[in-house]
């Protein structure tokens, strides 16, 4: 499987300009690539423009409703992002499970409704600083992986990505340890092997999220393999993201 490597530009950036600067430095960067996915999620706004400007890229949006029409205002449904183009949608970032306030619940329904849409959801999950202190690192994990993923279908769950991304490591310059990453990732594969089977667990694509950039990507492509990187800030920065699909397609 190739190996993705997602862009999150939160909300950013602020015109259409300066988005069409970014994506229009990544041109000659994903042009003919072999071993990596490039996924851009921009603002829903700037989608029509990534298709547009940036073609060779995966569509990519970082959240959805869960419903598919109707009366909800303000709201963007699985299947208009899908009849947009999109491959792929980040469900239950920590930003907004913690300044939207968004819960297990919601999350389920996104990301069946996601599934239902037949786009892959990007589902993340993470353990908070205090968490981490405490050792309820693993528990964390589970309740949010057992929540989230409530009764979906096991055909279902191999369509899945998950997102580890602990929430002290986002946007600090502090990533995760790659043994606590690679921790977290058999942990991800023992549980769904236990929840589903061993066949499915292999399918379920992990990513790691936190702080990743040029520097420090190589760290993660060690040991157990990953199967990508979810960017924030550095994907913002055309010269670093290249750089990082550079270093991704020479693995
Ligand atoms: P960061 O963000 O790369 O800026 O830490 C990652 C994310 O929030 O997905």
């Amino acid at each position: 499987m190739k190996k993705l490597l997602v862009a999150n530009w939160k909300c950013n950036p602020t015109s259409q300009k300066e988005s069409k600067a970014i994506l229009s430095a990544l041109k000659k960067n994903i042009k003919q690539l072999r071993k990596v996915e490039v996924v851009i999620a921009p603002p829903f706004v700037y989608l029509a423009q990534l298709g547009k400007v940036l073609p060779k890229a995966k569509k990519g949006a970082q959240n959805c409703f869960w419903a598919d029409k109707g009366s909800y205002t303000g709201e963007i449904s699985a299947k208009m992002l899908k009849d947009m183009g999109c491959h792929y949608v980040i469900i239950g970032h920590s930003e907004r499970r913690n300044i939207l306030e968004e819960g297990d619940r919601v999350i389920n329904k996104k990301i069946k409704k996601v599934l239902e849409a037949k786009m892959r959801p990007i589902l993340c999950i993470g353990e908070e600083k205090e968490d981490k202190h405490k050792g309820r690192t693993f528990k964390v994990l589970e309740r949010q992986l057992r929540e989230d993923l409530k009764d979906i279908k096991k055909k279902d769950l191999a369509k899945i990505i998950i997102a580890y991304e602990p929430v002290w490591a986002i946007g600090q310059g502090t990533p995760c340890e790659e043994n606590q990453v690679m921790t977290v990732a058999l942990f991800i594969k023992k549980t769904i092997t236990r929840w589903a089977n061993k066949k499915t667990a292999e399918q379920i694509a992990i990513l790691y999220g936190g702080s990743v950039d040029s520097e420090n990507l190589l760290n993660y492509t060690k040991g157990l393999a990953l199967d990508g990187f979810l960017v924030g800030g550095s994907s913002l920065r055309p010269k670093e993201f290249a750089k990082m699909i550079k270093i991704l397609e020479g693995l």
